[in-house]
């Protein structure tokens, strides 16, 4: 280990005590709701009840909790304003960041509500080719469902991480002061469910 990275694990008790400080005044937003599969029921044309499910869907998809992990660049962001991850780390080749500054260091398995410390088991970043930040919610769509950008997954396979992966589960499970993606992720599985069922068509932007 060299200097630099002794200074570095030196300075990360104050790192994060002034993230805490930084932080202790702002309010998470109000919860949010997602509207009810029954709403959608008196959409008769099939395409555009696809893409209504994938636009209320969308609420979640643009939230803070999910685009902070699925950024444009190397470096997460944080906050409900997104801007960019303090200290400064970056993706790694892994996800799970650079050699001396992984996310683990931080991160532990579980969120530190004292802290102000999200926390996950698997806490690492999306792959740059997953990336939502600044993108219209119908490229998103497009890229969810693009083998060759979501990982290799099927429809099925999208639609079960949706509903069932705990990592994205984390976003309706924030450590205290960060507000929680809209509705519940039961509320998310089934929008997208219905939406695949539909014919998964896309929202023009
Ligand atoms: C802590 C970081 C983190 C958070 C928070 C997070 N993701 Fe992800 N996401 C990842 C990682 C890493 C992958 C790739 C690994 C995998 O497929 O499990 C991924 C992959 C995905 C994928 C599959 C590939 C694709 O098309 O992008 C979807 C869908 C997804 N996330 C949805 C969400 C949603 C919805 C939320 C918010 C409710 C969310 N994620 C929050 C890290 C995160
Ligand atoms: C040096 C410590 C440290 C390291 C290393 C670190 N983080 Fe963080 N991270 C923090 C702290 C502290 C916060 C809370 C800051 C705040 O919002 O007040 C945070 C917050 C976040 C958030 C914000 C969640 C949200 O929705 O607001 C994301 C996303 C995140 N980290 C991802 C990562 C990823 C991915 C890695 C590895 C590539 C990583 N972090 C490495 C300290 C660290």
């Amino acid at each position: 280990m060299n200097f630099k990275s002794i200074a570095i694990l030196a300075a990360l008790p104050a790192l994060i005590a002034g993230s805490v400080y930084a932080q202790s005044s702002i309010k998470p937003a109000a919860t949010e709701t997602l509207r009810p599969l029954s709403d959608f029921a008196e959409i008769k044309d099939e395409k555009d009840r696809s893409v209504a499910l994938f636009q209320e869907a969308g609420k979640v998809i643009t939230h803070a909790r999910c685009v902070n992990c699925h950024p444009a660049s190397d470096r997460p962001l944080q906050g409900e304003d997104k801007h960019p991850h303090q200290p400064l780390v970056v993706r790694g080749s892994d996800g799970f960041g650079a050699t001396g500054m992984r996310c683990t260091t931080c991160h532990g398995p579980t969120n530190v509500d004292h802290a102000h410390l999200p926390g996950h088991p698997l806490w690492h970043l999306a792959p740059i080719e997953m990336a939502w930040e600044g993108k219209k919610l119908g490229e998103i769509c497009e890229q969810i469902k693009d083998g060759k950008r979501n990982g290799g997954k099927s429809l099925d396979q999208i639609v079960e991480h949706m509903a069932e992966d705990s990592l994205v589960g984390w976003g309706w499970q924030p450590d205290a002061g960060r507000s929680p993606a809209p509705g519940t992720q039961k509320e998310f599985g089934a929008l997208i469910k219905a939406w695949a069922e539909t014919g998964a068509v896309c929202p023009a932007s």
